[in-house]
């Protein structure tokens, strides 16, 4: 008998479930191939959800999503419903309480795709963030002191716990060493400024670092790696930085990889649970059009087989995403792709054929 992998399907909001789809599409075609099976499930969870119903993540969604091998999501978000309500009860909450700590998000420019910067191609930019997904600013600790007043105080504070940092370095570091390119770890914070929590985040990767005497270590400060990352992005091979930080850093590395529409993520409890998300959000303007791009959502798919230990399949479909940029598509960004958002799935699918 065929290993079953039980996968959890979140399509969402605006154009998730097209490109989720996609992604469907693309994982039959190559587990077919390398004879394995996938089951999906599919959770009605999102903004049209909510404005039905008034539900956003209950626990009961979440218990069976924790059962899952893994989750496949399109995207949450809704122009409908007032910003912070679907972000915080939905996504952060998936990663909060499926303690999804490692946010893995690859920057690599594939042969054949324009980006913005000049001189660039796709040997100077392959590295890989890895944003701490549970922590720091994004914990919700503070709160307003006579809000609405002339008076009012905003605190938001930034929870970084020596176990929460610890976890995540520890991660890089595994990765980096696994990887096995540059074998650099950076680290990305602000120490010249943010004295306690950076500070915290500084030993913690010295002490850390002893035990991978094969794997170099550098420092930035974030203001200065957003720079290099433009400026020289052949310089980095894994960043590890924090949650804020990490989310500000992996959308410039979206951009000089091509855009949204190709970057991808992992939010991943590597003991546990474990979620794959295109980056681009759910981009309402396009929804219905079948002129989104689809690959971000597929690259999403990539990383879940390699999570899941299909590593062949996974090299695959990595080879057909990148067949389907070089000989294909025009351009990456929806509605210029010269091809629409199903024949893009299948293209991919017939490289892996
Ligand atoms: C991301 C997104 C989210 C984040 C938002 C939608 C809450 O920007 O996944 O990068 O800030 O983490
Ligand atoms: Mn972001």
């Amino acid at each position: 008998m065929s290993v079953k992998h039980h996968i959890a399907v979140v399509p969402g909001d605006g154009t998730g479930p097209e490109v989720v789809v996609e992604g469907i599409k693309a994982l039959k075609a190559v587990s077919k191939k390398c004879g394995f099976e996938c089951e999906f499930k599919e959770f009605d969870v999102g903004g049209e959800k909510y404005l039905k119903d008034g539900t956003l993540l209950p626990d009961s969604i979440l218990d069976e999503l924790r059962g899952r091998d893994a989750i496949f999501l399109g995207a949450i978000g809704h122009p409908d419903v007032k910003p912070g309500i679907l972000e915080r009860e939905v996504l952060l909450r998936m990663r909060f309480e499926l303690d999804l700590y490692i946010n893995l998000r690859p920057v690599e420019l594939l042969p054949g795709v324009d980006i913005p910067l000049k001189n660039k191609g796709p040997e100077d930019i392959n590295f890989v963030v890895v944003r701490e997904n549970t922590e720091g600013l994004y914990a919700g600790s503070g709160g307003f002191l006579k809000k609405g007043t002339p008076e009012e105080v905003a605190v938001q504070e930034s929870i970084n716990t020596r176990k929460g940092v610890e976890r995540c370095i520890r991660y890089a570091f595994d990765y980096c060493r696994k990887r096995n390119r540059k074998r650099l770890l950076t680290l990305c914070a602000k120490k010249n400024v943010l004295m306690y929590e950076s500070d915290l985040w500084d030993r913690c990767f010295e002490e850390v670092a002893t035990d991978y005497p094969d794997v170099t270590t550098d420092y930035q400060h974030v203001d200065a790696c957003c720079m290099w990352m433009v400026k020289n992005p052949e310089k980095f091979d894994v960043i590890v930085t924090n949650n804020m930080f990490g989310d500000i850093i992996t959308d410039v590395g979206a951009i000089i990889q091509g855009g949204l529409g190709i970057a991808a993520g992992g939010n991943i409890n590597p003991g546990g649970a474990a979620m794959f998300e295109p980056i681009g959000g759910s981009a309402p303007k396009y929804t219905g059009l079948n002129k989104i791009n689809p690959l971000g959502a597929i690259s999403a798919a990539q990383m879940m087989l390699e999570y899941i230990g299909e590593e062949e399949a996974a090299g695959i479909l990595l080879g057909a995403i990148k067949k389907t940029v070089a000989n294909d598509l025009q351009s990456l960004e929806a509605g210029k792709m010269g091809y629409g958002t199903t024949e893009v799935g299948d293209l991919v699918v017939g490289y892996i054929k």
